[in-house]
């Protein structure tokens, strides 16, 4: 799991990952699911002065084991994955960032068992919105939606080929995904089904929407 991000987009007096989503950090929210759904030994890349906060909000959890990240979100990635390579029998890694502290576990047990067949899997929804082109504020032309998908994680892959994929890739490049540095060393990648739960907390707002739908959603006020 990849939680050594500053969280800039979403302001905020710590990284977005240890800030309180449903009462809790949300961090200790993705952790947990992950923790339920089996994957084990779970490597969390975190900002390396936030050790403290990190164990802080994991307390009482199963275990974990903690890395200090990088400047570049594949650069904790690759920190947390070569973690890993000095763990014993890892077949399968499923990377994902803390930012999702919604997981189902249906996505889980599709992306495991699309690696039976190709080296790499990752979780999309299809474009709803229309799509445009535009630049300096003005529409240019309008795309096609067709073929076009929401990337999502978790990213699950074939352990020994992501980490090859990754050490071979350039670190001054940024990867929007690991699927992309999975591309750039020619794995395969198949797509599976993503959830709107997964949805990446991203901007403050995306704090406050619970707390809208539970001022709205009563009756009884
Ligand atoms: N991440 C990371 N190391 C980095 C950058 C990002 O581990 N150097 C992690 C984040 O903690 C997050 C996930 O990658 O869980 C997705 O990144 P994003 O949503 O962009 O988070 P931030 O980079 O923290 O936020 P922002 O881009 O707004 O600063
Ligand atoms: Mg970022």
């Amino acid at each position: 799991m990849v939680a050594a991000g500053k969280g800039l987009r979403a302001g905020g007096s710590v990284p977005k990952q240890f800030a309180l989503w449903r009462g809790e950090p949300l961090l200790r929210h993705s952790v947990e699911r992950l923790l339920a759904a089996g994957a084990h030994p779970l490597v969390i890349a975190i900002p390396a002065d936030y050790r403290e906060l990190a164990e802080t909000a994991l307390a009482g959890l199963g275990p974990v084991e903690l890395v200090p990240g990088g400047a570049t979100r594949q650069a904790s990635v690759r920190a947390a994955l070569e973690h890993l390579a000095r763990c014993e029998d890892v077949e399968r890694v499923l990377i994902h960032d803390a930012a999702r502290p919604d997981l189902p576990r249906t996505v889980i047990a599709d992306l495991v068992d699309a690696l039976k067949t190709t080296p790499g899997a990752i979780p999309v929804l299809p474009v709803v919105d229309s799509v445009v082109r535009g630049a300096q504020g003005l529409r240019q032309e309008a795309v096609s939606r067709d073929g076009l998908f929401r990337v999502q994680t978790p990213q699950a892959f074939r352990f020994a080929e992501i980490l090859a994929a990754h050490r071979g890739w350039n670190s001054e490049a940024e990867a929007g995904d690991d699927a992309t540095v999975a591309e750039a060393a020619g794995l395969a990648v198949a797509l599976t089904t993503g959830d709107e739960r997964l949805r990446k907390v991203t901007f403050a707002s995306d704090f406050e929407e619970l707390a809208m739908t539970c001022r709205t959603g009563s009756g009884f006020d």
